[in-house]
């Protein structure tokens, strides 16, 4: 098989690198600029639409397009690219809505019988206080529209609340959503779906904030880690029965075509599981982690979803954790064209993978061109090996300015903690 995968980031590096392993992979090409260096791996031009990369797929007789990121999800790549007869994984623009649209996912969740937070829609910035003081406790204000994780405010007051929403109406939102501020740990679910039945991957652990301890400002995801204890088989069995069925009856209900991934954020609060956000792709950073603890072959699960037939097959795992590694400035403005040194030294290390995110090649020198710079991923069959295996790689590699956290996984490794 002959397979592309779109998107330059950590998450597109570990998928090409995982399908590449693949005995039915023939070639992967990608984007990522360590695409030479691995073995099955091709660079892959840059495409700025769809009908560049169908005609790039046409001349290659690609068999298999993989979308990464969300925003060629949303913008209807996956309709075009299958209306030209390519099979891709992805959903249509209309599914990929769930993540475009937190509006539109959370009237989805509502119509669907999907448990989560109450809410309140604000089309302008003048209701958002009369609104927002309906709520018990300050609301959580959310963009409706993509805003690349910095659309999401957990405010302590009113006024911040209402500030937020202010900002957000300023950058050009058409809606915000007013949430209720809920509490407790977060996971994510991520299940591979033909829009009829769905896979579901081993739950991992996101960590957002920039700090440690859970502090500091929200980025696009600091380092995650799998398997989440207490999340085991029967837990998951409970949520596919509470989340992805419904899920699955709404994209019947709806017209949908959903081949791709169901990403579902979900807050264990002592009310019950309830779903935070969906998202329509693969997570980043958890995909870097579950890619490297999976140890069957992923490629026969979004294959058949990419057809529209899913060949549920159980897919067994390790244990695995990520540290991002973020430039100097990151969440802000993030410096770049920093040499990142001792790649080679981590590389050396067993039971470790090093995903680019943020990095390009000059010459022999990878220099940062992100905000998060690297993924670097240990593996193990204990979250402790994984955790030791992919801080002693982090400890052998530098660029000016880099900074990332020492607790990824710390609620798993110390729980008492
Ligand atoms: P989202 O993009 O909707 O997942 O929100 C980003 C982050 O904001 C989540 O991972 C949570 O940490 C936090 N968050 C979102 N919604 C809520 C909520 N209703 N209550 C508390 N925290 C939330
Ligand atoms: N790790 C969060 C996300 O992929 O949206």
């Amino acid at each position: 098989m002959r397979i592309v995968v779109l998107g330059a980031g950590g998450r597109e590096h570990a998928l090409a690198w995982k399908f590449a392993q693949s005995p039915l992979a023939e070639a992967v090409w990608a984007s990522t600029p360590v695409a030479d260096a691995e073995p099955g791996v091709r660079v892959l031009p840059a495409l700025d639409d769809p009908a560049a990369c169908a005609g790039f797929c046409r001349d290659q007789s690609i068999d298999l397009v993989v979308i990464g990121p969300e925003a060629p999800l949303v913008a209807g790549w996956a309709d075009e690219l299958r209306a030209g007869g390519l099979t891709v994984f992805g959903p249509d623009a209309r599914g990929a809505r769930l993540e475009g649209s937190k509006v539109a996912a959370k009237e989805f969740m509502r119509r669907h019988g999907i448990p989560t937070a109450d809410f309140a829609v604000c089309r302008d910035a003048s209701e958002t206080k009369a609104r927002a003081a309906r709520f018990p406790g300050v609301p959580v204000v959310k963009y409706d529209g993509l805003a690349a994780g910095k659309g999401v405010a957990v405010p302590d007051t009113l006024d911040e609340a209402v500030d937020f929403a202010a900002g957000a109406f300023t950058a050009g939102q058409s809606a915000v959503l007013l949430e209720e501020r809920l509490t407790g740990p977060e996971v994510s679910l991520l299940a591979i779906t033909d829009g009829r039945g769905v896979v579901l991957l081993p739950p991992s652990q996101d960590h957002k904030r920039v700090g440690e301890g859970d502090l500091g400002p929200n980025t696009g995801g600091m380092g995650a880690y799998t398997p989440v204890p207490g999340c085991d088989a029967a837990w998951l069995a409970g949520m596919e029965k509470l989340v992805f069925e419904p899920f699955l009856a709404g994209v019947a209900a709806e017209g949908f075509d959903y081949r791709g991934v169901i990403y579902a954020g979900v807050m264990l609060t002592a009310q019950g599981p309830m779903v935070l956000e969906f998202n329509c792709r693969f997570g980043d950073p958890e995909t870097q982690p579950l890619m490297c603890a999976l140890d069957g072959d992923l490629l026969p699960s979004v294959w058949s979803a990419a057809r529209g037939q899913l060949a549920a097959r159980p897919l067994e795992a390790q244990a695995a954790l990520c540290v991002v590694l973020a430039a100097a400035g990151y969440p802000g403005t993030p410096v770049t064209g920093d040499e990142i040194t001792g790649l080679a030294d981590a590389r050396q290390i067993p039971n470790v993978k090093v995903f680019h995110a943020g990095t390009r090649r000059e010459g022999d020198r990878y220099l940062t061109r992100g905000g998060r710079v690297l993924g670097v991923t240990g593996v193990g069959e204990t979250l402790v090996e994984a955790a030791k295996a992919g801080y002693a790689a982090v400890g052998k590699i530098h660029f000016p300015g880099m900074h990332h956290r020492r607790d990824i996984g710390a609620r798993a490794l110390h729980p008492r903690e």
